[in-house]
């Protein structure tokens, strides 16, 4: 899908305390990975809680262009999953739009497939070279059609039997990392990936849960050996998926932030691989209750109340940057209202992504007066709590990207600044976080989108 529609602008200004209680959508990795092994899977697979946006609707299509039957009944998604190694060959080219971690998945979970399948998007996701999943695929005998520099449109095509490997992943990137294991999947043998540190871990847990003999052994270093056996029986299961944590990271720092705030977010995901956000936070100062604490359907799931908070800069460790990799950009922007300097470490992984977000956020920041420096795998910034000088008072947009968290993240920092802050397209999060408009301006945040102009 190209950006079809033209670009709609908005702007996010000082806002009165937010309040009240909220419920964020399912989990996007956890809601494509469920269609995807549901789509697979033997049997029936209902789910409950499925976030609905475009990775989940994209991830759905090129399921059923597959064999999958999916639908829905009232809130519940119900999948008739094709069984593992019978997936059928995609009649047309499956187009991920803008969604760069469900094409990297699907492209490992039928790349290895003897047949022609072939991964289209949008200018956004056409841009990036995929050599990162192309390499292990083929290992593995997939043989790689594509545009110059491993770039989509890409053809894969497997061969009649793939070769198991043993994949030790050059960077913490689950999506790599889920890429090889869902090769594996159809791949007779043991497929065996290693990863330098933890990043998260729906692949795996998942797997489990649907039957696949999948053993994990974790080193002193934190680092991980993934070992699955391929070509065994996947069986439908019931999931109920929690509310996205990188979702709550938008509400969460917006309360933090904005003065005398109190807001609730129940049912939030709180697997350790994706709370990396919430312990920054904590260690800047952030006042984050976690209240009722629980499991549900194997996951930790709790409700978060936040209230506003004085934040001091710290020194986030590389360590922690895979589980909150997809936070930065908000974390930035709290930064630019903490008392003194964050130093944000390990951020080569945002350079991967879709645009560049490390300099897309830099560059964001400096337009709006933040006082920042763009290292090549670092940012620091330099905050200041009462917002003086920050925000564009000439209305100059931030440059967006198609990036949907780049835009959320600046029209929260449109909420303490003392100028507005505008950002030229909010159109992709109509489409990845579809109530996010109506439930910030539900507890209070003053954000407008810009009629008539294209910024
Ligand atoms: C994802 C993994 C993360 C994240 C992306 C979704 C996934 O990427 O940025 O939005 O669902 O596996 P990496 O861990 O590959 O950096």
């Amino acid at each position: 899908m190209s950006h079809a529609s033209p670009p709609k602008p908005a702007i996010a200004r000082r806002s009165p305390a937010l309040s009240g209680s909220i419920r964020i959508p399912g989990d996007t990795s956890i809601s494509y990975r469920s269609l995807m092994f549901g789509g697979l899977a033997a049997g029936e697979t209902r789910i409950t809680g499925l976030s609905e946006d475009e990775d989940v609707v994209i991830t759905s299509r090129a399921m059923q262009a597959m064999g999958a039957a999916i639908r829905k009944d009232g809130d519940t998604w119900i999948i008739n999953g094709v069984g593992n190694g019978c997936l059928i060959a995609p009649e047309a080219p499956l187009d991920f739009g803008n969604v760069g971690a469900g094409c990297r998945l699907v492209m490992g979970l039928v790349g290895v497939y003897d047949f022609d399948s072939t991964f289209v998007g949008d200018a956004s996701l056409a841009r990036r070279p995929r050599g990162r999943v192309l390499d292990p695929l083929r290992d593995m005998g997939v043989q790689v059609r594509s545009a110059e520099g491993d770039r989509l449109p890409i053809t894969l095509r497997g061969p009649r039997t793939a070769t198991p490997i043993t994949y030790r992943v050059p960077m913490p990137s689950a999506q790599v990392k889920s890429a090889v294991l869902l090769a594996g999947l159809n791949t007779p043998g043991i497929t065996t990936v290693i990863e330098p540190a933890t990043t998260r871990d729906h692949t795996e847990k998942m797997l489990k849960g649907f039957g696949a003999d999948l053993a994990v052994e974790t080193d002193a270093r934190g680092g991980r050996t993934i070992r699955l056996e391929g070509r065994g029986r996947l069986t439908g299961q019931a999931i109920d998926v929690p509310g996205d944590p990188s979702s709550t990271a938008f509400p969460l720092v917006a309360a933090l932030l904005v003065p005398d705030s109190d807001v609730t977010i129940v049912n939030v995901l709180m697997n350790p691989t994706r709370t990396g956000l919430i312990l920054t936070l904590q260690a800047m100062g952030a006042r984050i209750e976690v209240i009722n604490p629980r499991l549900a359907g194997g996951e930790d799931v709790a409700d978060l109340r936040v209230r506003s908070s004085r934040l001091k800069g710290v020194t986030v460790p590389e360590e922690r940057a895979p589980s909150m990799i997809d936070e930065y950009p908000v974390l930035a922007v709290a930064a630019a209202f903490a008392e003194g300097t964050t130093t944000m470490l390990g951020l080569d992984e945002l350079r991967g992504k879709e645009p560049d977000r490390l300099a897309a956020v830099a560059a964001g920041l400096k337009l709006n007066g933040v006082d920042c420096d763009e290292g090549h795998s670092s940012l620091i910034v330099r905050g200041r709590p009462d917002g003086k000088g920050l925000g564009n008072a000439a209305g100059d947009a931030v440059a967006t990207h198609l990036d949907h968290r780049i835009a959320m993240s600046f029209l929260v920092m449109g909420l303490v600044s003392q100028h507005p802050v505008t950002v030229d397209d909010t159109t992709m999060i109509a489409t990845r976080f579809p109530s996010f408009m109506d439930l910030m301006t539900g507890l209070g945040a003053r954000i407008e989108p810009i009629e008539g102009k294209a910024a």
